[in-house]
This record gives structure tokens, C-alpha cells and sequence, in this order.
């Protein structure tokens, strides 16, 4: 299983400092064949020793330039990151990325070789019209990528279950997971409201291999929680 924290706007630099040597101390009794990923506000990103792979939630397809407010491969090479975030549905939504942009952004990291997890999801209004209109639109979000990339994993992260606390029932995941992986035969992680109380149900599902976290990824103890179930 792959277990992916995603801080979003959250912890500073100190405190990402301190959340990961908590962390590493009480990785050791992980399963070694289990993966750990910590995506960090921008301004925490660092070379951190230990039992995971550090991450980056959002950079800019150039190398450096004149973006203001953007990082480009040389501020992540600084720290040597390579592993990125593609897609998340808040960049899209609130941010405006388009898929134009998601698509030029996978085309770029891909050419660096990064691992690129690439988060696709439908909002309410689309799930309430049934698994093909959900479909439809999952795969409007492969537009442009080169699903067949080797250093590739999909995040599906149902935007209705995403903060909300109300997680995608194991039936939807289930029918979404199994039509995703006839298309895309590549590690898939669901994301949307994991937490202790549902991480058995959802790890169990045979095409989860894994989970983006936010809201439980916060604290060591109940993230935890999870990369330790
Ligand atoms: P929550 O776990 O807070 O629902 O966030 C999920 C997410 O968006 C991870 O990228």
C-alpha cells in the first residue's frame, strides 16, 4: 500500500520539521513492502533522511524564469524532489488550472522523470447521474496524459468527499476502481475523507492500492493510524 500525506496549506516549516522526526521514529514497524509520501506546503520542502519520499504539491513546467509565485525544477532539484502532485481537484477548481495546463505540467515532469500522482475526480453533481457520467468524466481528465508512463499513480478523490468527512462508500469506490483499472493499469489510491475508522474497509478493496490524505494526514498519531492499520 502506498500512504500519501497532502498538508495542503497546512504546518510551517517547523512543524513539518517535527512531524517527520516523529514520524520516522515510529516507521520502523512498518510493512517494508508499504510506501510512505509526504507532500509539504512549498516553504517545508527540505532533504529529509528517513523511510519516505518527500514530495511537492504544485510547481511551475519550466525550470526557473519569471513566474511570479511559482517554483520550477530548480528550487525542487535544490532539495532533490522528485515526486509531484498533478491534478488535485482544489488547483483545478480553485486555482483554474485547466486540463490544458494539468496536461503541460504532466508533459514537463514526465520529460524530468519525476513520479507524478495524478489526481482525477468528479464533483457531486456528476456522481449523483450515475457510474457512466462519472466515468465520462474521469477520463476527460486523461486528456493529453501519457497514461502508460512508467513512474505513474492515479489518485481518484470524489471532490464531494474530499474535507467533508463523507467518504465514498466501498461500492462506489469498488465499481469506480475496477472500470479505472481496465484503462489505466497503473497503481491507483483513493483519496476523500480516509481515516482510522474506514482504512480497513478501504485497503481491503482489491484495486486500492493505496490513499491521499489530507485532514488525517495532519497529525503523526492518526496518520499513523493509517500507514499502521
Ligand atoms: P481529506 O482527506 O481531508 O478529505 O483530503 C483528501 C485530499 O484531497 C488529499 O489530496
Amino acid at each position: 500500500m502506498i500512504y500519501a500525506a497532502n498538508f495542503k496549506t497546512n504546518h510551517t516549516r517547523y512543524t513539518t520539521k517535527n512531524y517527520i522526526q516523529d514520524l520516522q521514529a515510529k516507521l520502523s514497524t512498518k510493512k517494508a513492502e508499504d510506501k510512505v509520501y509526504i507532500f509539504p506546503p512549498l516553504t517545508a520542502l527540505d532533504t529529509f533522511e528517513g523511510d519516505f519520499t518527500i514530495g511537492t504539491q504544485n510547481a511551475y513546467p519550466v525550470k526557473n524564469g519569471a513566474f511570479t509565485g511559482e517554483i520550477g525544477l530548480e528550487q525542487l532539484a535544490e532539495f532533490n524532489i522528485n515526486t509531484i502532485l498533478i491534478g488535485h481537484s482544489e488547483r483545478r477548481d480553485i486555482l483554474g488550472e485547466s486540463q490544458q495546463d494539468v496536461a503541460k505540467k504532466f508533459s514537463f515532469f514526465k520529460e524530468q522523470g519525476f513520479e507524478i500522482i495524478y489526481c482525477i475526480g468528479e464533483s457531486l453533481e456528476i456522481r449523483e447521474q450515475g457510474i457512466n457520467a462519472v466515468m465520462e468524466h474521469l477520463l476527460s481528465q486523461f486528456e493529453g496524459i501519457d497514461t502508460n508512463y512508467e513512474n505513474f499513480v492515479v489518485a481518484y478523490e470524489p471532490i464531494w468527499a474530499i474535507g467533508t468527512g463523507r467518504t465514498a462508500s466501498v461500492e462506489e469506490i469498488t465499481e469506480t476502481h475496477n472500470a479505472l483499472k481496465k484503462v489505466v493499469n497503473k497503481p491507483l489510491l483513493y483519496g476523500g475523507s480516509v481515516k482510522g475508522q474506514n482504512i480497513e474497509e478501504i485497503a481491503r478493496i482489491k484495486n486500492v492500492e493505496g490513499v491521499l490524505v489530507g485532514g488525517a494526514s495532519l497529525k503523526t498519531e492518526t496518520f499513523l493510524e493509517l500507514v499502521l492499520h
